[in-house]
């Protein structure tokens, strides 16, 4: 009897904590130049131009049965990114796609660094370490987006040098892989690069192909520059269909029916007209093809600017950015609203329940909770632990489960994770 009441204890104690850590309420306000990246139905955004908000970690959870514009459950992570993070680019990785690589220029001193920094936070236990690269380092850059595959590498190409950093001065076009899984920075194809850019988007299509789309104001929006993962190489395609005016600090996601999506950005420090600020590239065509699409719906968002976008099964989540009024934006109207595209008919709509949405329900692969050991390798090991665990609650609840005694006999050496689900980020 006792101890059924010990247990019972132990459970109503953990579970609340769990569940409820970080939410109770909390509403972010608006920010811009965040990054972002999926883990699982969690939406992590990192930092902002803000200064007071550089160092937020928050979290959306983006279950689509109840994920809703009116009322989105947030939380607040205690693991505070290590820097005043702004301008970065945050991509999925690692064996068990559960780390989040943050690619920056500033150190923990909020300097700005000759070579890129990588933070990585390990989604399970919330520790942010920065691990040990070899190969060569690039130099540091903003105002990229990077984007990672299904295999553990991330590709950062182009961006701009840093203001202030020794190396400072002008945009750059390389393009430059990070193995997560060696933790090497490799040096990808400079033969046929596209011009520099910033401020662009970056999609990875199914095929393995990167499309950089945007980032100058120049830049030609039915050249596509399209970089191959699978033999590192450049070409380009040129697109047919509507035209498309030329943006930066817009996003880009990739539907599930092979398109991308493009939202917002900014022209000649203006807004793009109503008409031009949503288009569509059909990639399933050859060449490509874009069209643009109506404002549509019960939630149409404003223009915006440096926002974020993540696809979640069919639909298109947009998040934070500098709203769009008379034609400027302005860096004190910012947009602490979500809208959500349904993706299959282009129209903004308040909810992702499906079954009020469409009779096609697509939930995204549900993360698959799966406990491993790793050995303790490079990955872990080395780099400087700068912030507490949040949930070791459940790290222990969970090394419960598979049997306490695995647990201690390795923990010296080992690292207990969950495996993570699909990575869209
Ligand atoms: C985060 O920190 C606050 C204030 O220190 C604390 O009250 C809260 O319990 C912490 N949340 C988690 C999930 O650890
Ligand atoms: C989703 O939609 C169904 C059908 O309209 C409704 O019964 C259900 O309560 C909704 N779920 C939420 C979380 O609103
Ligand atoms: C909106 O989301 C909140 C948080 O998940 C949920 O409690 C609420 O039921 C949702 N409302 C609708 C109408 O789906
Ligand atoms: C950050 O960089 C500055 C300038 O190079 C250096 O003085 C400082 O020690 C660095 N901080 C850390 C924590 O490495
Ligand atoms: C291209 O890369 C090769 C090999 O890394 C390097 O030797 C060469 O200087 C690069 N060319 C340009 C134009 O950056
Ligand atoms: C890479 O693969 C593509 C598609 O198979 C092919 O068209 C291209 O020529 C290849 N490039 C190189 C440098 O091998
Ligand atoms: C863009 O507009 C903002 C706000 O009006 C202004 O502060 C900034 O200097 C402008 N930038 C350029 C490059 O014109």
């Amino acid at each position: 009897m006792d101890s059924f009441k010990n247990y019972l204890f132990l459970w109503l104690f953990i579970i609340p904590t769990w569940t409820t850590a970080g939410a109770d309420g909390f509403t972010p306000l608006g920010r811009f130049r965040q990054s972002s990246a999926l883990v699982g139905n969690k939406l992590y955004f990192f930092g902002s131009s803000v200064i007071v908000q550089s160092r937020d970690n928050i979290i959306l959870d983006v279950t689509l049965s109840t994920l809703n514009t009116s009322n989105p459950l947030w939380f607040l992570s205690n693991s505070s990114v290590p820097t005043n993070s702004a301008f970065a680019s945050a991509c999925v990785g690692g064996p068990y796609k559960n780390m989040i690589y943050l690619l920056e220029h500033l150190n923990t001193t909020n300097d700005v660094s000759n070579n890129i920094i990588v933070y990585a936070l390990d989604t399970i236990s919330g520790t942010w370490i920065i691990p040990i690269m070899s190969g060569t380092i690039p130099v540091s850059r903003q105002q990229f987006q990077a984007i990672n595959d299904a295999n553990g590498k991330i590709y950062m190409f182009g961006g701009f040098k840093g203001f202030m950093s020794p190396n400072s001065g002008g945009v750059l076009n390389d393009i430059n892989i990070l193995d997560t899984f060696s933790l090497t920075w490799i040096q990808g194809s400079n033969v046929s690069a596209p011009t520099s850019r910033a401020d662009f988007s970056a999609t990875l299509l199914k095929n393995g192909l990167i499309l950089y789309l945007g980032g100058g104001d120049n830049i030609n929006m039915a050249e596509i520059p399209i970089y191959d993962t699978y033999n590192n190489s450049w070409s380009k395609m040129i697109a047919t269909g509507d035209s498309i005016d030329p943006r930066s600090g817009h996003t880009a996601v990739l539907s599930p029916d092979g398109h991308v999506i493009i939202y917002g950005g900014s022209k000649n420090n203006a807004t793009l007209d109503q008409s031009q600020q949503i288009a569509s590239l059909d990639t399933t065509l050859n060449p490509y093809k874009w069209s643009v699409k109506s404002m549509i719906g019960n939630n149409v968002p404003p223009p915006l600017v440096f926002h974020s976008a993540t696809i979640v099964g069919n639909f298109m989540i947009l998040a934070f950015g500098q709203k769009g009024v008379n034609n400027a934006f302005d860096s004190n109207d910012l947009n602490s609203q979500l809208y959500i595209l349904d993706t299959r008919n282009y129209v903004w709509v308040t909810s992702t329940n499906t079954s009020t949405n469409s009779p096609n329900p697509q939930n995204p692969s549900v993360a698959q909770i799966q406990t491993v050991i790793v050995s303790n390798s490079n990955s872990l090991s080395t780099g400087v632990i700068v912030a507490i665990p949040i949930i070791s609650n459940v790290l222990i609840a969970i090394a419960g489960f598979i049997g306490y005694w695995l647990f201690k006999k390795n923990e010296r050496d080992d690292i207990v994770r969950i495996a993570g689900s699909k990575n869209t980020a």
